[in-house]
């Protein structure tokens, strides 16, 4: 169970298969458990020793053998064993169809972050919008070692294995926000690979796509103009990408509509001004072991970044 996260509260159709298979198979077991345990407690009482079977009376009568018995403690357990499979198999249609279509949204897990690329063009991190009540198909990729996909409420967990793509469907019932995580160790910040999954009306899901797609604005003021120099000079453009100033870069979350994020770090911070001075002055300090070097600018230099970096909404 991740903290914090709400257990056994299924919002999507694949969430509710998945539900469903738990408390059947909760049901199968609780009637086997009392019936193992009724017998036992049964015969506890009813052949304790007492009388003849007292202590230092002869052995009582041995029984070899009873085909009837045997045939039920054999066929009893086959059919068990059947309900579950048929069960399981049913719920596995549910919540895994194989895919049949180009997907809908392709998420990229990365140490120690998560990429989500849309076929509209849009690039984010860690915050990944969908529309509501819409049956999605996600292709889960890697760029490095595995990681896993998993956001409870909404279904199944699965890994995300380099150079094998796996794909999973994703609908949330209602709009609201989704905690997921990485859910395969993955390295030493495997912890903060947190995922936060957007559910919003289409309407509200096409507006943000809308945004998303548009480029960095032109710095507004002289401080972010020198961020906006910086962010070429002090190397950052060789791996974070900003559109209409480098785009190439995917080795770290794509920085377009940063400011528009709730978090830092995937879910390490929360995405103030003060939090990402902090960040971009030691990275390591919030995040040990990120691929984010601290670069050791100077307070002027974290400032103008700052200053330019705000204004990416
Ligand atoms: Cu990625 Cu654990």
């Amino acid at each position: 169970m991740v903290p914090g996260l709400p257990p056994l509260s299924p919002h999507s159709p694949e969430a509710h298969a998945i539900f469903g298979l738990w408390n059947e198979t909760l049901g199968v077991c609780a009637v086997i458990f009392a019936l193992v345990v009724g017998l036992v407690a049964y015969c506890v009482v009813r052949f304790r020793a007492r009388g003849p079977h007292a202590p230092g009376s002869p052995e009582p009568p041995q029984i070899h053998g009873h085909k009837r018995l045997e045939i039920a403690w054999t066929a009893a357990p086959f059919v068990v064993v059947m309900v579950l499979f048929e069960l399981t198999a049913r719920t596995m249609g549910a919540s895994d169809p194989p895919p049949m279509r180009e997907p809908d949204l392709v998420v990229t897990g990365h140490q120690w972050w998560w990429e989500a690329r849309y076929p509209s063009g849009v690039v984010t991190a860690n915050e990944i919008h969908v529309p509501a009540g819409k049956d999605l198909l996600v292709r889960i990729e890697s760029a490095d070692v595995i990681h896993d996909f998993w956001v409870p409420e909404l279904g199944r967990k699965i890994d995300a294995t380099p150079g094998h793509p796996t794909f999973l469907t994703v609908q949330a019932d209602a709009p609201g926000t989704y905690l997921g995580t990485c859910a395969e160790y993955c390295g030493v910040q495997h912890a903060w690979m947190r995922i936060v999954v957007v559910a919003e009306e289409q309407a509200a899901f096409d507006a943000w796509q809308r945004k998303q797609l548009e480029p960095a604005p032109p710095p507004a003021s002289r401080e972010a103009a020198r961020g906006a120099v910086l962010f070429r000079d002090r190397t950052c453009v060789k791996c974070h990408a900003i559109t209409g100033l480098g785009e190439g870069a995917r080795a770290a979350p794509d920085l377009t509509h940063l400011a528009s994020r709730a978090t830092l770090g995937a879910g390490v911070l929360g995405n103030t001004k003060d939090t990402l001075t902090g960040w971009l002055k030691d990275p390591q300090l919030y995040k040990p072991g990120s691929h984010m070097p601290s670069l050791r600018l100077t307070d002027d230099e974290t400032q103008a970044l700052v200053a330019y970096f705000e204004e990416l909404r």
